[in-house]
This record gives C-alpha cells, sequence and structure tokens, in this order.
C-alpha cells in the first residue's frame, strides 16, 4: 500500500483537446479517493496516466513517494478494474485469480493461500470450481475484484466498475466495497459519473468537470460547502436549485422578497437552495420574508412530494425544487410562497459561480 500523488499532471491529445489540466492531487495511503464528474472530464485520463497504459504531457506522478513517470504499467505494482471485467472464461474462479501470481511465478502454496484468502474476504469460496459462465453479474464482478486484489497492489484502481449491474446489484455490490476496503484497506481511486455511489463510498471526493479539479473534499464538504455552483449542483438529488438574486445594504434580495441578512458584498449573486432546506406554503399566509413562486408540477415520492415551482426575475423563470412533507398538493399554476432558511441559503458569484462565503446570516422573519 501506498500513498499516490499527482503534481501539475496535463494531459494534451493530438488535436490539441486536454483531457486533463494540471491536476494536484494526493490519495493518502489507505485511503478511498472519489474521482467524480460527468462523462468525459478527464477521470478515466487520470487512472490510465496513474497505471501507466498513458504518459503524461507535463507533470509528475508519484507512488510511495517516489516518481513513477519512467515505468511501465507491469513496474508500478498498481491493479486496475474495468467496466468489463473480462475474466478468462476457460478457467475457472480459481484459475482467474491464481493467473496473476502464476505469471510472477509465485511458489504453488503461496498461491494457493493467497487465493484462498482473497475468495474469502470477498465470500466466493464456494465458487472457486466454476467457470464465469456460471456466475451471475454480481459474482462475476467479485471475482474480477478478487483477480486485481490477490497480488496485494500498492494501488487499487477501479473505473466505473458497477456500471455493467443492475439498479439493485450495484446497491448491493457498493456495499461490498465498503465492506472489502475495511477488511482490506489498500489505497484507492475509483472513478464513477455516479453521485450517488461518491457520497456513499468515498473517503474523499474530487470533483471533476472539463478536465479540472473542481473541489476535493469530504462528502459533507462537497455536499454542505460546495465551492462553485458546478459542485453545488452536480452533487445532490434533484439538485440544488440557483435562483438570480442580489445583495442590497446586505440584504439577499430574490424576486422581490428581502429574504434574510447575509454578510457579502453588495451586488448581483446567484443564490442555491437545496429542495429539502425549503418550505412552501400558500402566498395568502406568508411572511413577508418569503419568495413568491408558482407551482409547475408536484411529484408524490411516498416519503416526500417535490414540489417543482417557478420564480419569476424580471420576467424570466427560475425552477425551485421544494422537498414538502407527504400528502403536500398544490394545483399547477397555484401562488406560494417559498421560505428560505438563513443557515442554508447558498451564495455564488454571479458571473463566476464561486461560493460567496458569509459568516452570518441574520433571519429577518
Ligand atoms: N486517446 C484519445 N485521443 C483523443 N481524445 C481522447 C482520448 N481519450 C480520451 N479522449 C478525450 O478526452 C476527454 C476525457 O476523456 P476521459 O478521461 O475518458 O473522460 P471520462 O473518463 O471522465 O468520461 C474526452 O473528451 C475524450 O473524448
Ligand atoms: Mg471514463
Amino acid at each position: 500500500m501506498a500513498e499516490v500523488q499527482f503534481c501539475g499532471v496535463s494531459r494534451r491529445y493530438a488535436g490539441g483537446l486536454e483531457a486533463l489540466r494540471n491536476l494536484d492531487l494526493t490519495v493518502q495511503d489507505g485511503e478511498y479517493l472519489i474521482l467524480v464528474g460527468p462523462s468525459g472530464c478527464g477521470k478515466s485520463t487520470a487512472l490510465r496516466l496513474l497505471a501507466g497504459l498513458d504518459k503524461p504531457t507535463t507533470g509528475e506522478i508519484k507512488i510511495g513517494g517516489s516518481t513513477v513517470n519512467d515505468l511501465g504499467p507491469g513496474e508500478r505494482d498498481i491493479a486496475m478494474v474495468f467496466q468489463n471485467y473480462a475474466l478468462y472464461p476457460h478457467m475457472t474462479v480459481y484459475g482467474n485469480l491464481a493467473y496473476g501470481l502464476r505469471q510472477r511465478k509465485t511458489p504453488r502454496r503461496d498461491i494457493e493461500q493467497r487465493v484462498r484468502e482473497i475468495a474469502a474476504i470477498l465470500e466466493i469460496g464456494e465458487l472457486l470450481d466454476r467457470k464465469p459462465g456460471q456466475l451471475s453479474g454480481g459474482q462475476r464482478q467479485r471475482v474480477a475484484m478478487g483477480r486485481a486484489l490477490v497480488r496485494k497492489p500498492r494501488a487499487f484502481l477501479l473505473d466505473e466498475p458497477l456500471s455493467n449491474l443492475d439498479a439493485k446489484l450495484r446497491t448491493q455490490v457498493r456495499g461490498e466495497l465498503k465492506r472489502l476496503h475495511r477488511e482490506y484497506p489498500v489505497t484507492s481511486i475509483y472513478v464513477t459519473h455516479d453521485q450517488t455511489e461518491a457520497m456513499t463510498l468515498g473517503d474523499r471526493l474530487c470533483v471533476m468537470s472539463k478536465g479540472e479539479v473542481q473541489q476535493i473534499g469530504s462528502p459533507d464538504d462537497i455536499y454542505n460547502r460546495p465551492a462553485n455552483t458546478f459542485v453545488a449542483t452536480f452533487m445532490g438529488n434533484p439538485p440544488m436549485s440557483l435562483v438570480p438574486a442580489s445583495v442590497s445594504g446586505g440584504v439577499l434580495q430574490i424576486a422581490g422578497a428581502a429574504v434574510h441578512s447575509v454578510a457579502a458584498p453588495d451586488g448581483p449573486a446567484t443564490a442555491g437552495v437545496r429542495p429539502e432546506h425549503v418550505t412552501v406554503q400558500p402566498a395568502a399566509t406568508a411572511p413577508d420574508a418569503a419568495v413568491g413562486a408558482v407551482v409547475d408540477f408536484c411529484e408524490p415520492l411516498g416519503s416526500h412530494v417535490l414540489v417543482h415551482t417557478l420564480v419569476h426575475v424580471d420576467g424570466e423563470p427560475a425552477r425551485v425544487v421544494v422537498a414538502a412533507p407527504p400528502g403536500t398538493f398544490y394545483d399547477p399554476g397555484a401562488a406560494v410562497a417559498l421560505g428560505l432558511s438563513p443557515e442554508k441559503t447558498y451564495l455564488f458569484d454571479a458571473e463566476t459561480g464561486s461560493a460567496v462565503r458569509s459568516r452570518e446570516r441574520i433571519s429577518l422573519g
């Protein structure tokens, strides 16, 4: 196991596309780090550079403190599991697990011990005599993990390993990955575009967009203290709603309502609210600080109802989604008022989208 470092790593492809721009990232020894972002943002590029399957245009990659830029994939002592975890179909599970060790001329008894050990951790001990064709998707997945982990790599790279599984199995295997890492805490970098996987699996998340890091932090940091509007709207389902706003005399103004005071400079801003932090009530009963909106539609989800509303700012509608208690219903077009909590309303720079950190926010009722 080892620490992994990207130091100013960029990768420019022929044709001029910079798939990865100046990546600075340290993954601690034994940490589970998630690289998350939309398709095409450079996640696989970063993993391939680390695995030695591709070379950085600039920058340095270190494993265990030493530069590995000039080492081939076989010399880096890293294991990788891809989306298509092709197992050898003619070999048994045992054969698949033992293959890498046999290649390395590991003594037979050590192979046997290591295979049984990893099979026990992955709970596939009873499957060792089967062929991949006789396994379920989830079992094949575990064999692929086992094959990667059996030779005790210094780091474990996973590129969207669950995307070929159906939704139910994905949730189950996600839980198993967490357990596996607890029992076998090898430094892991896990790539996904799925924000739920990222939030549930990671010790830390590195959120990327268009080849660049947007924010690195714990799931709590990323969710509760997003660095910008990209992170704010990427993490969370449904995502945070953004509304054009302004700060005037230290008071946040949205669609004509003086919402609450903020410690932010006067001028235009973008306000952000998560569905669970907004309340909705009929317009007639609303306090002055509430923001007027019109209901678009309601989505009952059992545990709560998502009320989709439109706030009109300078004639333009901005969608604000509210997670309301079960049983909530409004007719489309109903006039409502939204209550925004001072602690849970985010402010972003209207131009750059960067978070505006305000220290104190006082409710005006
Ligand atoms: N070999 C390549 N040649 C040219 N462009 C590539 C190559 N591999 C990836 N890209 C481009 O680099 C960008 C990042 O790709 P990738 O790292 O695979 O994204 P992700 O894994 O986040 O979906 C994409 O725009 C992709 O089309
Ligand atoms: Mg990819």
